[in-house]
């Protein structure tokens, strides 16, 4: 697996705090940045990301800024993406399970740094259940062709 990383300015700690997690567990990953010492816009960040997984470049994306909020409303509107906002481990595993989101998102002014860990672990670990789910996704992507 092959993951692409970013932060904005708001979310550089816990940015690392992932590269660091998926150094531990072997997982190949790209780090975008931000290498901001200022403020910098977050779909600059996102929508590249996203562009990158949606084209199979990569193959998932972890997206981090102050909520969380702005970096998934910009990565959703790239075709193919299924990108959830988390700040709990029960998402993270169900979102894996029953949404297959190929981005993660999560806010560093919300969580700390060792529940954004273990969030971001689940996720990347968690296989997807297909079945009723993948009918549910079709549905979706149905629309997405529109
Ligand atoms: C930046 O101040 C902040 O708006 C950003 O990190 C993010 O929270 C946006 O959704």
């Amino acid at each position: 697996m092959k993951v692409a990383l970013a932060s904005d300015h708001g979310g550089v700690n816990i940015r690392k705090e992932i590269a660091s997690l998926m150094d531990e567990l072997g997982i190949e990953y790209q780090d975008f940045g931000c290498e901001c010492e200022g403020s910098v816009d977050y779909p600059d960040y996102a929508l590249p990301v996203a562009e990158k997984v949606a084209s199979g470049k990569f193959d998932r994306g972890i997206l981090i800024c102050g909520t969380g909020i702005g970096m998934s409303i910009a990565a959703n509107k790239v075709k193919g993406i299924r990108c959830a906002l988390v700040h709990d481990t029960f998402s993270a595993k169900a979102t894996r399970a029953h949404n297959d989101t190929n981005m993660l998102t999560m806010g560093e002014r919300v969580i700390g740094p060792g529940l954004a860990r273990e969030i971001a672990k689940i996720w990347l670990t968690e296989e997807f259940e297909g079945g009723r789910h993948a009918t549910r996704l079709g549905k979706i992507s149905e629309y997405e062709q529109k």
